[in-house]
């Protein structure tokens, strides 16, 4: 938990100056890419642990960010938003929290489209409330960005993850304390946290990892675990875990990203690299339990990798896309695949005409990695 300051709100520490920045970068592209998809006319975003609106140290918080990024961007010269409802729901448990959250966002200027509203409860109650008035109803989630950022693990109920993401164009990004889960596993008394793990994890998986692990392997495979009940949704077949570092270079937290589909992992991992340069976040192997820096001109250990899973048959330019995507730090598998072709590891099946150079998608009909 970050430091209390007199004022009466925390301090910012870098690694949550630069999660709020990830959030508006992402959101503007977010907003702007799916609000000019004539189908949405409306757009959703949901901080289920809103925070009061600001730190002592800084007048940013997720809520603003996520304000300021809708505001961009409408005003975008030729962004034709304005037909667009962007929505935004703020949980927040703390009465008082709300009270200055509405009073920051208040005093903002925001454009007609934009319409907000606070809750004072939990993100499961209030959250889990809109969900469920949603389905008696008979009516499907507009498309919805989620950010549920808890400190610690308790709270957060696997099965509302799991609906948000149910419906088409919803997504999350969520705080996973994997430590703190890792804690209260590998606790002496863990009947008395069974409850909170069986809901964090939606049933009783978590009880599978060896609490006698140490650490920060266990740690490791909680996050895992957690990815792997993600991927388990149908339709959510992009989910990446970035780990926050403190300064000290030590894991603080993971923002882990659940979406179905493959641009929105891609804008986001472009979103954590514009942010990088603080150095508060890296990209976590949780089949090792170790952290990579995300490192965009090193793609030959990643390659080896990729070569490992994908080769030996013939598979669409998806197959290695959505594996770059989810099991390594890039955006796309092009320098992996040019790094394979130098050894003399690639063949291509063309659409017509070779390609001079690159892999163009359009062109490739299917790739063999050899062994
Ligand atoms: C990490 S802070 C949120 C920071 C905020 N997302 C930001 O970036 O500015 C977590 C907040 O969740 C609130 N909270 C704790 N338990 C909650 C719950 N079950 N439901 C909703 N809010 C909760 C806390 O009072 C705290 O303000």
């Amino acid at each position: 938990m970050p430091s209390f300051n007199p004022s009466g709100f925390w301090e910012a520490k870098p690694h949550t100056l630069a999660k709020i920045e990830i959030v508006r970068r992402y959101l503007y592209l977010w907003f702007s890419i799916l609000g000019t998809n004539q189908k949405n006319k409306r757009l959703v975003y949901i901080d289920g642990f809103a925070g009061p609106g600001r730190y002592s140290n800084s007048e940013q918080s997720s809520p603003v960010a996520a304000l300021q990024a809708a505001k961009a961007a409408i005003e975008r010269p030729g962004a034709k938003l304005n037909d667009v409802e962007f929505s935004f729901l703020f949980v927040e448990k703390r009465k008082d929290f709300v009270e200055n959250l509405r009073s920051v966002v208040s005093a903002g200027v925001w454009p007609a489209n934009i319409k907000w509203d606070t809750e004072t409860g939990s993100f499961e109650e209030k959250v889990g409330g809109v969900l469920e008035e949603l389905r008696r109803q008979g009516q499907r989630l507009a498309p919805t960005f989620a950010f549920i950022d808890p400190f610690g693990a308790t709270g957060l109920p696997f099965r509302v993850v799991a609906e948000i993401l149910s419906y088409p164009g919803c997504e999350v990004l969520l705080n996973l304390d994997s430590d703190g889960i890792s804690r209260l596993i590998s606790a002496q008394e863990f009947e008395k946290n069974q409850k909170n793990l069986d809901s964090l994890f939606g049933d009783q998986s978590w009880q599978q990892l060896d609490p006698s692990m140490p650490m920060a392997r266990l740690a490791a495979a909680v996050l895992s675990l957690y990815k792997q009940k993600l991927r388990a949704l149908r339709d959510v077949r992009y989910v990446f875990p970035f780990a926050m570092n403190t300064r000290q270079g030590q894991i603080n937290y993971h923002l882990v990203f659940a979406s179905q589909h493959p641009l929105g992992l891609e804008k986001m991992k472009e979103a954590m690299k514009a942010v990088d340069k603080t150095g508060s976040y890296s990209f976590s192997d949780d089949s090792v339990g170790q952290e990579f820096l995300f490192d965009f001109d090193a793609p030959a250990e990643w390659s080896a990798k990729m070569q490992a899973a994908l080769g030996g048959a013939w598979r669409p330019y998806a197959a290695y896309r959505d594996y770059a995507l989810n099991e390594t730090p890039f955006i796309n598998p092009k320098a992996m695949l040019e790094y394979l072709k130098q050894a003399g590891k690639v063949q291509v099946s063309w659409r017509g005409e070779p390609a001079k150079r690159g892999f163009p998608e359009e062109k490739i009909s299917s790739i063999l990695i050899l062994k």
